[in-house]
């Protein structure tokens, strides 16, 4: 029997495979299919303080290798996620959730951590600082150290829990984001946001998506996610989060190596509805094909 059982914070996981924010929306329709609780655990889908109907449509861009988003933080705003989501999402899964938070100052990051932190069923805020899709904030407080450690701090005071700061490959040096994150009192790390792309349709010579660029997920950015989290993993004290383009069982495994604690997954899951489910039923079995009998023992095995 291979223990696939990995702990963030305290907090024990039955495996470390979690959907990453805005894949997965409020786990609805995926429990129609199978039942979300072999998940890890659910990053749900990431709120900010009001509610935004996001970017205007087309949003989305089929790419070789995955897909380019510019959905622009979509959601019913912190009050209607605590007061409807969270109950819903309480009835189809009972273990303990990632509440993503994002917000366009330091104020709206601080009303969500605030309202999260009442939420029983959470237990880790994952502060997003890494949206390409939006302007005056998301990214703008991830691309640099100064800004992303000023979050930190601020969402660190209003929270009794662990909190894992979100964190951009559009930036020439995360190691010195997610290190000055670590100083400002993290709790963790979770990397790799999207990848900042465009692409542009030949026939009618315009952007193909209306806003013009998004975040690149998917299975290319699979390298580059991998690289950056043995970076980051190899540079703090604090666990990782991995994610990027993970879509199997031995994706994962590659990115523990890397130095992940827990994996997301994320673009895999709008490919095919049953990726997580596939990844955890998968796993075992790889795992003894490679000889590992816990998973926590690979943990940054990689040096
Ligand atoms: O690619 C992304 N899209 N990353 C985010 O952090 C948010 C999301 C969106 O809603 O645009």
């Amino acid at each position: 029997m291979v223990d696939t059982k990995v702990t963030l914070s305290g907090i024990t996981l039955d495996n470390p495979v979690i959907p990453a924010s805005g894949t997965f929306g409020y786990g609805r329709e995926f429990a129609e299919i199978y039942d979300i609780n072999i998940l890890g655990s659910i990053s749900f889908k990431g709120t900010t303080k009001d509610a935004r109907l996001g970017n205007p449509l087309p949003r989305i861009a089929e790419c070789t290798g995955g897909l380019i988003n510019s959905v622009g933080l979509q959601n019913p705003g912190v009050e209607a996620v605590c007061k409807d989501e969270l109950p819903n999402l309480a009835k189809i899964y009972k273990k303990p959730l990632i509440a993503n938070i994002s917000g366009f100052s330091i104020e709206e990051y601080t009303a969500c951590a605030r309202a999260m932190d009442k939420e029983s069923q959470v237990g880790i805020l994952e502060v997003n600082v890494s949206c390409p899709n939006v302007h005056n904030g998301g990214m703008a407080y991830g691309v640099c150290a100064e800004s992303a450690a000023e979050v930190t701090r601020a969402v660190k005071a209003v929270t009794t829990k662990p909190v894992y700061i979100k964190l951009s490959p559009n930036v020439t040096d995360i190691v010195e984001i997610a290190k000055a994150c670590e100083d400002a009192g993290a709790d963790g790390i979770s990397l790799i946001n999207t990848l900042l792309g465009m692409r542009i349709d030949i026939k009618t010579r315009k952007p193909v998506i209306a806003n013009k660029m998004g975040g690149f997920s998917g299975p290319a950015i699979f390298p580059v996610a991998v690289r950056m989290v043995y970076q980051v993993a190899n540079a703090v004290k604090i666990p990782v989060i991995g994610m990027g383009g993970v879509s199997s069982a031995r994706d994962v495994i590659e990115m523990m190596m890397a130095g992940a604690t827990a994996v997301q997954v994320g673009a895999a899951n709008l490919v095919n509805p049953y990726a997580c489910k596939e990844i955890i039923e998968e796993l075992p079995a790889v795992c003894e094909e490679l000889g590992i009998e816990k998973l926590v023992d690979i943990i940054g095995i990689v040096k």
